[in-house]
């Protein structure tokens, strides 16, 4: 039997509203032990409604991976709680949060391709979990998706082959063959130069946008703020509101 991730409307939601993909209210979170414990997120609170896209920005240390992790059900919640498509995270056990990793995209700075695989394999694992798809769907909609990203001609490439850009361009296309509600993505833009991370950015967006699915961003890169619907900044562990900015041309 599968535990359904559904969303749940949470008692205090008022009847009518959307759904928040996640809701994170009142969240903390320490490391180490005794005199090494240490605070590194704050009384955290932060809400993202479906299709939306918010970036969270800040200086190196302050939490923002730390919060990403949570967010993706990594990391157990220690205080504070932590609602994503409905399900509280607070409390929840290992096999739950497995479950709900099937609905969460996630790709981090090192793309995390396999090494051995060609892009489409490393994009059809991204669908492995999916139920009810053949290797042949799988397949099929593996390459559309390496099409969407503009890597239609690449298809049969291994990692070391594509240039930074085309294997950043594969991790979101396999991010988003296993359909998920939510993105999180750490820095994905790092490694890449100014036309690349652009390019990568603005499809990240409009395919969100087409899935209806949430993202939400870490970034250091201030040339990349502007496709923010919300932007969000991290201090020594606090989370505020910022501007987004006017897209530069
Ligand atoms: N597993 C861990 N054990 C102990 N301390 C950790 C661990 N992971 C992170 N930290 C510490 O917690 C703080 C927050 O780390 P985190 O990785 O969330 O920051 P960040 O904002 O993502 O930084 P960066 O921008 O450099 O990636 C840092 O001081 C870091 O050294
Ligand atoms: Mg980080």
């Amino acid at each position: 039997m599968t535990t359904s991730v559904s969303p749940q409307r949470s008692s205090a939601a008022p009847a009518g509203a959307p759904l928040p993909m996640v809701q994170v209210d009142g969240l903390s979170h320490w490391y180490g032990a005794g005199e090494m414990r240490r605070q590194v997120l704050q009384k955290v609170n932060l809400t993202i409604q479906p299709g939306e896209v918010v970036l969270l920005t800040g200086p190196s240390g302050c939490g923002k991976t730390t919060l990403l992790t949570l967010v993706g059900a990594l990391r157990q919640v220690q205080q504070g709680s932590v609602r994503v498509l409905g399900q509280e995270l607070n409390g929840s056990s290992r096999k739950q949060r497995q479950q709900l990793r099937r609905c969460i995209g996630m790709i981090f700075q090192g793309h995390n391709l396999l090494r051995c695989l060609s892009a489409e394999q490393n994009v059809q694992m991204g669908s492995d979990l999916l139920p009810d798809l053949s290797y042949r769907a799988r397949r099929d909609q593996a390459r559309e998706w390496l099409r969407a990203v503009g890597l239609g001609d690449h298809l049969d490439k291994l990692p070391h082959g594509l240039s930074g850009g085309q294997k950043q361009r594969v991790a979101i296309a396999r991010a988003l063959a296993a359909h998920p509600r939510l993105l999180l993505a750490d820095e994905p833009t790092a490694a890449l130069d100014k036309q690349s991370g652009r390019e990568v950015v603005d499809l990240l967006k409009r395919l969100a946008r087409e899935q209806h699915c949430a993202v939400l961003m870490v970034t250091h890169d201030p040339r990349i703020l502007d496709v923010a619907d919300r932007l969000v900044q991290m201090e020594d562990g606090r989370l505020m509101a910022a501007p987004v900015p006017e897209p530069t041309a």
